[in-house]
C-alpha cells in the first residue's frame, strides 16, 4: 500500500514538474514587469529640468544684445575658464584675445600655468562668446538635461553657462566662465 502511494506521489510529481517550472517562469516575468514600472535609481530621469522656450528667448534676447555691444568685425580680450572633470590645462583660467570673432591667442592666468604655453589644440577648444552661445544652442537642440546660464545684462555675453548631457551619464557637467571682457579697437 504504501509502496503504491510512493509511486502514485512519484508520478503526480512528475506530472507537475513541468508546470511548476512555467510557474516559477511566468512569477519572474511579473516580477520584472514590476521592476521596469518603478522608477529605476539607477537609470534616473532625463526630461529637461528648464523651460525651453523661456531660455530659447532669452538666448536669442542676449545674441541680439552681444552682436549691438560688440560691433563687427569682433574684438575683444577676456577671460575664459572651464569648470569640469578634466585636466587642469584644459581648465584655465585663461587670459584670450579675440580678433575678427577668432581666437587669437591665449595664456593660463593661474599661477601654477603662467609659464606653461596653452598647446595648439586646447586653443582650437576655447570658446569665444559666439562659441559660448553656439553651446548653449547645442543644449537647447538636444534636450540636455540641465541648463543654467547667467548673462551679462549690458554686454549681453553669458558669464556663465552651466550644462549637464544627461543624468545617466557620470562628470558630464560643465561650466563656463566668462569675465573681464573688453572691446578692443585694430
Ligand atoms: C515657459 O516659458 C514661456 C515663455 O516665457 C511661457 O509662456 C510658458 O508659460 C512657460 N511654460 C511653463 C510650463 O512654465
Ligand atoms: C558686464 O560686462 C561689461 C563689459 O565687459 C562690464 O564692464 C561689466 O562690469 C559687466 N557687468 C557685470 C555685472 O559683471
Amino acid at each position: 500500500m504504501a509502496k503504491t502511494s510512493n509511486l502514485i506521489t512519484a508520478a503526480l510529481l512528475l506530472l507537475f514538474q513541468p508546470f511548476s517550472a512555467y510557474a516559477i517562469k511566468f512569477q519572474t516575468v511579473d516580477a520584472e514587469r514590476v521592476r521596469m514600472a518603478q522608477p529605476d535609481p539607477e537609470w534616473p530621469d532625463d526630461t529637461p529640468t528648464y523651460n525651453a522656450t523661456a531660455l530659447q528667448a532669452q538666448l536669442d534676447a542676449h545674441r541680439a544684445i552681444w552682436d549691438a555691444f560688440a560691433g563687427e568685425p569682433k574684438n575683444y580680450d577676456m577671460s575664459f575658464e572651464r569648470i569640469c572633470f578634466c585636466p587642469e590645462q584644459w581648465r584655465g583660467p585663461f587670459a584670450m584675445r579675440v580678433r575678427s570673432g577668432k581666437v587669437e591667442s591665449a595664456t593660463y592666468l593661474s599661477e601654477s600655468m603662467r609659464e606653461s604655453s596653452v598647446d595648439p589644440d586646447l586653443l582650437r577648444g576655447l570658446l569665444t562668446v559666439d562659441g559660448v552661445f553656439n553651446e548653449i544652442q547645442k543644449g537647447l537642440d538636444r534636450s540636455y538635461v540641465d541648463l543654467q546660464i547667467t548673462y551679462n545684462e549690458t554686454a549681453g555675453y553669458p558669464s556663465s553657462f552651466y550644462s549637464d548631457t544627461s543624468k545617466r551619464i557620470a562628470d558630464d557637467e560643465t561650466t563656463f566662465r566668462i569675465s573681464d571682457l573688453v572691446l578692443v579697437d585694430e
